[in-house]
C-alpha cells in the first residue's frame, strides 16, 4: 500500500474533483456492502457504468490450479456466460500477470487479443479488466466489454481504476475478516448451547439457557440447593438434572414428596428404624438419607413438614449425622440436599410456620424455574416434543392452535401444557392439531359464563387459588393484582 501511494502521490494531484468524489462515493458503496456477493455486485456495476460497458462479470481466480471461475455477471444472461470462452480470457490472463488494471481499445486489431474467440464472436472494441488483490494475490478480477470503441475513457483514467482496484481489495477484506469472525461467533455461541444442554429440559429461550448454565455451575459444587418455581415448572428434573450433571452421577439419587405425609412416616422414611422403635419396626431398616449414600437426596414440597421434622432435619444439614428411630448410634453420611417448594418460604418464615435457621441452611443455592408464561417462546417447541413423545410423530400443528397455546397464561405450567397436548390429542382425528383441540381450562369458563362481571372476577380468583394451591402471593401476582386486593375479595367473599 505504502508503495502504491509514495509511487502514485503525484497522480492522485492530477485527479479531477469529479474523480474524487466518484472514489469517495464508491468507497462509501463499498463499505456498506456486508457480503461477499454484494461486494462484488456494485463494484462491477461501477465499473460497467464508469467505462459505459455493455456487459461485466466477475472471474473468481484459483492460483493453485490456474483456473478462473465466474462468479457474477451484470446486463448479460446467466446462460451466456457459463463459458469463459465467451468472454476475453485474454485479458483475464494478461491483468493476472501484471497485477494493475488494463484497458484496451480496439480490440479487434491487437494481435495478442484479438486471437480470442470471444473477441472475434462478439466483435468486442473495449476491453477493461480490474485485479481485487487478497493478500497480495489476486483473488478474482473484474472483466467490462463493449462493441463500441470507448474512447472517451483513456489511459490516464487507469489510475483512477488502480485506485478503485485497491478500495475493493480493501473492502473485500474486511468482509471476509467479518465474516470468518461471524463464523467463528456462530460457532463458539453453538457450542456453548450444546455444552449447556440438559437432555429431559426443552427449551431455547433465554431464560432457559440461563437456568441450564446455572444448573451446569452449581452441579459442580456440593451446595445445597433450593429450588422454587410454581407447580409443574420442572423442579424435579432440575434437582434430577443437577445430580445427572454432578460427579455423584453414578450413585443414587433419590426424592421424597413430604406434603400430606404422615409426620412419623415420613420420618421412618426419611431416617429409618430400629427394631422395636415402634409396633410394626420387626427389623432394623435402613432410611433414605442413608441409602442414598454418595448420592443426591431430594426432598419435594419441603414447606410441608412439621416443625418436629425441621428440626431434624437442621441437625442432618448441620453435621450430616442421622440417627435412625428408637436409635442412639449417630450415623454420619454423605449426601447432597436439594428441596423444592412451590411455597414462598420466606413468607413462611415471617409467619412463624417454618424455621428461619433451617430456611438458610437449604438456602445457601437457590434456583428459581420460571414459570411458563415468561418463556412462551418455547412453547411450540414444548407441544411438538409432547406431541412427539405421546407416540404422535407424524402429528403437525395448525398456526391457530400455537397461537392459543402461546396467548394463555399457564398457571399449571408444563405438566398443564402435557395434559392439554394429551387431551387435543385424543379430540384429533386428523393429523394437524387445530386450535378447537386446545381447550383451555379458564377459556372454557368464559365461554360459558352467564353471571355478572363481579360474579366472574370471583369465579377467576378462586379458581386461580385453587391452580395455585391457595398461595396467595402467586395468585396476586398472576392476576396482576396486589395481595392486599385478594384479601378484600375473600372476606367479601365471607371467606378469610
Ligand atoms: N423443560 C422441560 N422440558 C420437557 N419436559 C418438562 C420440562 N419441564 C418440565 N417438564 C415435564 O413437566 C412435568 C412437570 O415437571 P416437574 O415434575 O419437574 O415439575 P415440578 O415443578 O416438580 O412440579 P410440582 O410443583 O407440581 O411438583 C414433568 O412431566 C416433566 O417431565
Ligand atoms: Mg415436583
Amino acid at each position: 500500500m505504502t508503495t502504491f501511494f509514495t509511487n502514485n502521490i503525484i497522480h492522485i494531484k492530477n485527479l479531477s474533483k469529479d474523480e474524487f468524489e466518484s472514489l469517495y462515493e464508491f468507497s462509501q458503496i463499498l463499505n456498506s456492502a456486508t457480503k461477499q456477493e454484494l461486494l462484488i455486485e456494485d463494484a462491477i456495476d461501477i465499473v460497467i457504468n464508469v467505462i459505459n460497458a455493455e456487459r461485466g462479470l466477475f472471474v473468481k481466480y484459483d492460483e493453485i490450479n490456474d483456473s478462473f471461475s465466474i462468479i457474477t455477471a451484470r446486463k448479460i444472461s446467466n446462460e451466456s456466460i457459463t463459458d469463459l470462452h465467451e468472454f476475453s480470457s485474454g485479458i483475464l490472463r494478461k491483468v493476472i500477470k501484471e497485477k494493475k488494471p488494463l484497458l484496451y481499445h480496439d480490440v479487434m486489431s491487437d494481435p495478442h487479443l484479438s486471437q480470442f474467440e470471444s473477441v472475434q464472436i462478439q466483435r468486442i472494441k473495449s476491453v477493461i479488466g480490474v485485479p481485487i488483490i487478497r493478500d497480495e494475490k489476486i483473488w478474482g478480477v473484474i472483466v467490462a466489454d463493449s462493441q463500441l470503441d470507448r474512447r472517451e475513457f483513456t489511459e490516464e483514467n487507469l489510475l483512477f481504476l488502480s485506485f478503485f482496484s485497491n478500495l475493493v481489495s480493501l473492502a473485500l477484506e474486511r468482509i471476509i475478516k467479518l465474516e470468518e469472525l461471524e463464523k467463528e461467533n456462530q460457532i463458539l455461541i453453538n457450542r456453548l448451547q450444546s455444552y449447556f444442554e440438559i437432555p429431559d429440559m426443552i427449551g431455547n429461550s433465554t431464560v432457559m439457557h440461563n437456568l441450564s448454565q446455572i444448573l451446569y455451575k452449581v452441579a459442580l459444587t456440593d451446595a445445597t440447593v433450593l429450588i422454587t418455581g410454581e407447580s409443574g415448572t420442572g423442579k424435579e428434573i432440575a434437582a434430577k438434572a443437577i445430580h445427572e450433571l454432578s460427579k455423584r452421577k453414578d450413585k443414587p439419587f433419590l426424592a421424597q414428596f413430604c406434603g400430606s405425609i404422615p409426620d412419623n412416616l415420613l420420618e421412618s422414611e426419611l431416617f429409618g428404624y430400629k427394631k422395636g422403635a415402634f409396633t410394626g419396626a420387626n427389623t432394623d431398616k435402613q432410611g433414605l438419607l442413608e441409602a442414598a449414600e454418595g448420592g443426591t437426596f431430594f426432598l419435594d414440597e419441603i414447606a410441608d413438614i412439621s416443625t418436629a421434622l425441621q428440626a431434624k432435619l437442621l441437625r442432618v444439614l448441620e453435621n450430616r449425622e442421622i440417627i435412625r428411630l428408637g436409635d442412639v448410634k449417630v450415623r454420619k453420611i454423605n449426601v447432597r440436599i436439594i428441596t423444592a417448594t412451590n411455597k414462598d418460604l420466606q413468607t413462611l418464615v415471617k409467619e412463624g410456620a417454618f424455621r428461619e435457621d433451617l430456611f438458610y441452611r437449604l438456602n445457601v443455592f437457590p434456583i428459581r424455574i420460571p414459570p411458563l408464561r415468561e418463556r412462551r417462546t418455547d412453547i411450540p417447541l414444548l407441544a411438538s416434543h409432547f406431541i412427539k413423545k405421546m407416540g404422535k410423530k407424524d402429528m403437525a400443528i395448525d398456526s391457530a392452535a400455537i397461537k392459543k397455546l402461546e396467548s394463555y397464561y399457564w398457571p399449571g405450567n408444563i405438566r398443564q401444557l402435557i395434559n392439554v397436548i394429551h387431551r387435543a390429542l385424543i379430540l384429533c382425528e386428523g393429523n394437524k392439531l387445530l386450535a378447537e383441540h386446545i381447550i383451555l381450562e379458564d377459556a372454557a369458563v368464559t365461554e360459558n359464563f352467564q353471571g355478572t362481571l363481579q360474579e366472574f372476577e370471583m369465579l377467576l380468583l378462586k379458581k386461580r387459588l385453587e391452580e395455585l394451591n391457595g398461595n396467595r402471593t402467586l395468585t396476586a401476582k398472576s392476576l396482576d393484582v396486589s395481595v392486599r386486593w385478594i384479601q378484600l375479595k375473600l372476606k367479601e367473599m365471607g371467606e378469610k
